[in-house]
């Protein structure tokens, strides 16, 4: 293989991403992100090259890794979780690059480090405090939620009532707000914080 497929192919499945699937098939983790979705993190960190990366829930890193997969050489990357094993063996993926911190606890902890440039919101905040959620936003900074089952409804419904946490994201006055297709049957939230 030339280095320029070698570069494509590390582009389509970066090589992070299949270690920390790794992992999650050897803690018995079902909760990673998909590819799909994965592509949406990486594209989100490259268009902050110099930004600050934010993940609540690490998981095994798989979402982390993708997102490193876009950071710019001025960027840092901050993901936390706050089971202890899965922290652990997700920093062990970025012990290399200084850029990146897998911290452990509670997803407060990423107060310190915003405001966000791109957050993936996956673990913590994204059902009890969505508010705190927009304002750790930066201006025109995005912010990615997945794991959403597409509605062709307006207002959004789920499982036959109105989704209401799905109406806050996407009615927010501070944010431009849209629902995009991940698979045929799983959508995601993208949105940027108004300046
Ligand atoms: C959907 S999984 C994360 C998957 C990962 N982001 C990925 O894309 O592969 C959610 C993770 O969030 C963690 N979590 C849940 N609530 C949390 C909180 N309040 N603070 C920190 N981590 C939390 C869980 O332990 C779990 O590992």
């Amino acid at each position: 293989m030339s280095d320029v497929e070698t570069t494509a192919a590390e582009r389509a499945r970066p090589a992070r991403v299949t270690a920390a699937e790794r992992i999650a098939a050897e803690l018995g983790f079902k909760k990673s992100c998909i590819p799909e979705v994965g592509r949406l993190l990486a594209l989100a960190a490259a268009a902050k090259p110099g930004g600050t990366v934010a993940e609540s829930g690490t998981g095994s890193g798989v979402g982390t890794a993708w997102l490193h997969s876009g950071l710019g050489p001025g960027a840092r990357l901050v993901s936390v979780e706050r089971d202890g094993e899965l922290a652990r063996r997700a920093a062990g993926l970025f012990a290399d690059d200084e850029r990146v911190d897998v911290v452990t606890g509670d997803w407060r902890l990423l107060e310190r480090h915003a405001p966000f440039d791109v957050f993936f919101c996956d673990g913590g905040g994204k059902r009890d405090d969505p508010e705190r959620v927009v304002q750790l936003l930066a201006p025109g900074g995005i912010l990615l939620l997945d794991d959403f089952t597409p509605s062709v409804h307006w207002p959004p419904r789920f499982e036959g009532e109105a989704d209401e946490l799905r109406l806050f994201y996407l009615t927010h006055r501070a944010l431009a707000a849209t629902e995009v297709l991940t698979t045929p049957s799983s959508a995601a939230l993208v949105a940027t914080r108004r300046a």
